[in-house]
């Protein structure tokens, strides 16, 4: 059965008491029992607070980013051995932040992809078009060497680690949410992708968030479609009244 996830990504938000603030009113709020599991990713320097916090309760802590290598001369980078030091075994790789302003391609991706499976890490892996991909009818062959370029490289028993996250780069904090139906039909082009190279078991086990402003009011028509298995948040989880809003949608 297909996971059913909803994950916060918060970016470059939130000092260490706005951090704790926004963990103790989640808390409050979040229902008991969720249909989906749910997942914070702070900044770094707030990670290890976040997981101290969230100890004994149904939120999940993630890293935003990871660096490929061990340890070593690599000035303001984490490894996965410090992440996981700290209790943190989720992390998001891919994200389009990243690939654009850091640089990011996808054989880099692969690396880093890479380290994290080799420490047994869970991996939200986030790709997804610009705006004149789609607008040239490029968009799902953009989508397909993301992943072939980046993850199919993977034995089918790595696949259990791998979330991904679908995030057209013009819905990305612009408030232009893909529709449910450009989402679910990019989702199954996704799946199906995944099913030629992997076969069935793996494909619908994955779970496929989507990720580009989704919002209380969208969430629900966006979750309902059968492709889409959740969603990444960037926005909408730096309020705990809009992030509880979201979960319950699913
Ligand atoms: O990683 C999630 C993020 O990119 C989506 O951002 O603000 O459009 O929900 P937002």
């Amino acid at each position: 059965m297909r996971q059913k996830i909803v994950a916060g990504n918060w970016k470059m938000n939130k000092n260490a008491e706005q951090t704790e603030d926004l963990i103790n009113e989640l808390i409050q709020k979040l229902p008991a029992e969720t249909e989906s599991r749910v997942i914070i990713a702070p900044t770094f320097v707030n990670l290890a607070s976040a997981v101290d916090h969230t100890e004994f309760t149904p939120i999940e802590v993630a890293a935003q980013n990871m660096h490929q290598a061990e340890g070593g001369a690599f000035t303001g980078e984490i490894s996965a051995d410090m992440l996981k030091n700290i209790g943190v075994n989720t992390v998001i790789l891919g994200h389009s932040e990243r690939r654009a302003y850091f640089h990011e391609t996808d054989a880099l991706l692969a690396n880093k992809v890479d380290t994290a499976l080799k420490h047994e890490m869970e991996i939200i892996f986030c790709f997804g078009e610009e705006l004149k991909d789609r607008q040239n009818k490029q968009h799902f062959n953009v989508v397909e060497y993301q992943l072939k370029d980046a993850l199919f490289h993977l034995p089918e028993t790595a696949w259990k680690n791998i979330i991904l996250a679908y995030e057209p780069v013009w819905a990305i904090g612009t408030g232009e949410t893909a529709s449910p139906e450009q989402a679910q039909e990019m989702h199954k082009f996704i799946r199906e992708t995944i099913l030629e190279r992997y076969g069935n078991d793996v494909a619908e086990n994955v779970s496929i968030l989507y990720g580009g402003s989704v919002k209380p009011e969208n969430a629900k028509e966006i979750f309902s479609q059968p492709d889409v298995d959740g969603g990444l948040i960037g926005g909408a989880a730096l309020k705990a009244d809009n992030f509880v809003a979201i979960v319950q949608s699913i």
